[in-house]
């Protein structure tokens, strides 16, 4: 039976590293702040905020949330994000997505300070990613990285391959893998040749979108499993479960360890969304990373 990698403990241990550091920059009187963008009335975006600006105060940090109506115009949006880039207080900007359609996303994420962009999306952040050298990176990303380092340790010279190739997790975690001296592949719904691509993986991480994709018979035995999918599935009895995008019942036998959903990668987003911050406010403030942060040195 493989180890099941506990997100919920792992990220609750990161907020108390950032709660503590935060709390050590308050006798210099830095207050870390996060302001969050939302346009329009979708209830899941509105909840993802909601959760994000309560994570952000519970560790001492201020949250400014911006809800915007859905007739918002893209000159608007600009012009709040300009306003946000020159506040004194905001350290971290993140603008909520999917944006509606009649905004280019691009656009408007390109327009925030590259130092302030704790979503790790401005074109500036994906090419030093991309480059080896990264600044800030994806929070779902990290927080695979961190349960890995976790798991792990030392990732050097591990084969790995990440299914998925999206700007948010796939494409992302591919570069941290390379940057950690993995051996990796990237696969996505073209691959062919799926499951014997995974049956050489030592590290497997899963984005796929795709509920139980990958199969027990696929994985080699004792591999690191992190399974990035949230899918509803509705059962026979009429309730709706999560499911990830890894067969758990079947890999659990076979995986040397492995992330549940819910419970695994999932809570470990917000967690790095606030590392994210806490680390975008000390830059600012010309302070280094702490020890204890992923990617600090
Ligand atoms: N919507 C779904 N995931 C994310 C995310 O990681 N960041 C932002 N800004 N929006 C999202």
């Amino acid at each position: 039976m493989a180890h099941i990698i506990d997100g919920k403990t792992a990220a609750q241990t990161l907020r108390t590293q950032i709660t503590q550091q935060v709390a050590a920059l308050h006798s210099p009187g830095i207050s870390p702040g996060l302001a969050m963008v939302l346009v329009g009335e979708d209830p899941a975006s509105a909840s993802y905020v909601h959760s994000k600006a309560r994570q952000t105060e519970e560790c001492g940090m201020q949250a400014f949330e911006h809800k915007l109506p859905q007739s918002t115009t893209q000159q608007q949006l600009l012009r709040l994000i300009e306003q946000l880039n020159g506040d004194a207080r905001v350290h971290g900007i993140l603008v909520q997505l999917p944006l509606p359609d009649h905004i280019d996303a691009v656009a408007v994420l390109s327009r925030i300070a590259p130092d302030k962009d704790v979503d790790g999306l401005h074109p500036v952040n994906t090419a030093r990613l991309a480059d080896g050298n990264p600044n800030i990176v994806p929070c779902t990303p990290l927080g695979c990285l961190v349960l890995l380092r976790n798991e792990l340790g030392d990732l050097s010279g591990k084969q790995a391959l990440v299914i998925g190739r999206s700007h948010l997790v796939g494409r992302p975690m591919s570069h941290l893998l390379l940057s950690q001296h993995c051996t990796v592949t990237t696969a996505h719904s073209r691959s062919q040749n799926l499951a014997e691509l995974c049956r050489q993986a030592d590290i497997l991480v899963v984005a796929a979108g795709q509920p139980e994709l990958v199969r027990g018979s696929w994985i080699k035995p004792g591999a690191t499993l992190i399974d990035v999918g949230i899918n509803r599935q509705h059962g026979e009895d009429g309730k709706t479960a999560l499911v990830g995008d890894v067969a758990f019942r079947e890999a659990v036998e076979v995986a040397g360890a492995i992330t549940p959903v819910p419970g695994g990668v999932g809570p470990m987003t917000i967690a790095c969304l606030l590392l994210n911050t806490l680390l975008a406010a000390l830059r600012q403030q010309g302070m280094s990373a702490p020890e204890w942060a992923v990617l600090a040195h």
